[in-house]
């Protein structure tokens, strides 16, 4: 009889974009706050939306999984990044839906010729935007996603906030085959500069070591909220997250002006045009 049993994954066999996919993302749940979102505040629905930093473009390939009208562009500047997404992600949707994804190796800042306007909803997710440190950059980069949006179109963006966030400190959470490890490496209060690794780590005890290195600033709910309406957006909504019974996140986010001072929190910001 063959064995049926799954080979344990080690550091050498392991796939490192299969397993940031299956530690951080969740595209189901963002897509079904995405979708929701847009239409309790548009009504209507969101059909055609840009994933900006989509990496392996996991969301885009949701999306359009989910409607047979929806269609979705995924910039990214990795060419490696996003071939792995075509030939793991785009390759195994069904074919009518591969026709609705289009990954473009593009600098968000200068989407270019297909991905400059029309967009019914923008998303910048896992924190991505904050590779940009200044008020300039930021500011600028939000204009340029404002521009490619229809008049009521909408920017949906993840935020991390809470006391634990300055902390230099490693968390490690069990997955299935293997442990992630979320490291803040180190954190400057002088210029916010905050640096964050991925590691993996497999029952054999060896380790994907930073297998994803982040160098961002660290900004606050206020500043993104007030440089958003500076790049000319109408209206900035803050969607917090309730709590399970153990004290943790339970996945409803719901808009709110106030939210508890909790040591870490993951939150959504919805910037409409
Ligand atoms: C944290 S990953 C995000 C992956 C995925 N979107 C997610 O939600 O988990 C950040 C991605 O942003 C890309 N990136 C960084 N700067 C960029 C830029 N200026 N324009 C486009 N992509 C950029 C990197 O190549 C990387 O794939």
């Amino acid at each position: 009889m063959a064995n049926k049993k799954k080979a344990r994954l080690t550091a050498k066999a392991a796939d490192p974009h299969a397993l940031y996919q299956a530690a951080v993302q969740c595209p189901e749940a963002e897509m079904n706050f995405v979708e929701a979102q847009f239409r309790r505040l548009r009504g209507r629905e969101a059909r055609r939306i840009r994933e900006d930093f989509c990496g392996t473009a996991y969301s885009s390939c949701e999306w359009v999984r989910r409607h047979p009208q929806n269609l979705a562009v995924g910039l990214d500047l990795d060419l490696d990044t996003l071939q792995w997404g075509a030939d793991h992600n785009v390759a195994a949707l069904p074919a009518a839906a591969q026709e609705r994804v289009q990954l473009l190796r593009r600098d968000v800042r200068e989407p270019g010729p297909g991905a400059s306007s029309g967009f019914d909803a923008v998303l910048a997710m896992n924190f991505s935007y904050w590779i940009f440190k200044t008020r300039e950059d930021l500011r600028g980069y939000f204009k340029i996603v404002r521009r490619s949006l229809k008049p009521d179109g909408v920017l949906f963006m993840d935020v991390w906030g809470g006391f634990e966030s300055m902390k230099e400190q490693v968390e490690k959470r069990r997955c299935r085959g293997f442990v992630y490890q979320w490291e803040q490496a180190g954190y400057n209060p002088v210029t916010g500069d905050l640096k964050c690794y991925i590691h993996f780590e497999f029952p054999d005890k060896t380790r994907l070591f930073r297998a994803f290195t982040y160098e961002w600033r660290l900004w606050t709910v206020p500043e993104i909220r007030e440089l958003l309406l500076e790049a000319g957006f109408r209206k900035v909504r803050f969607f917090g997250e309730g709590n399970d019974k153990s004290g943790g996140g339970n996945g409803v986010f719901r808009e709110t002006a106030r939210h508890d001072a909790d040591a870490s929190f993951v939150a959504y910001l919805v910037a409409e045009r």
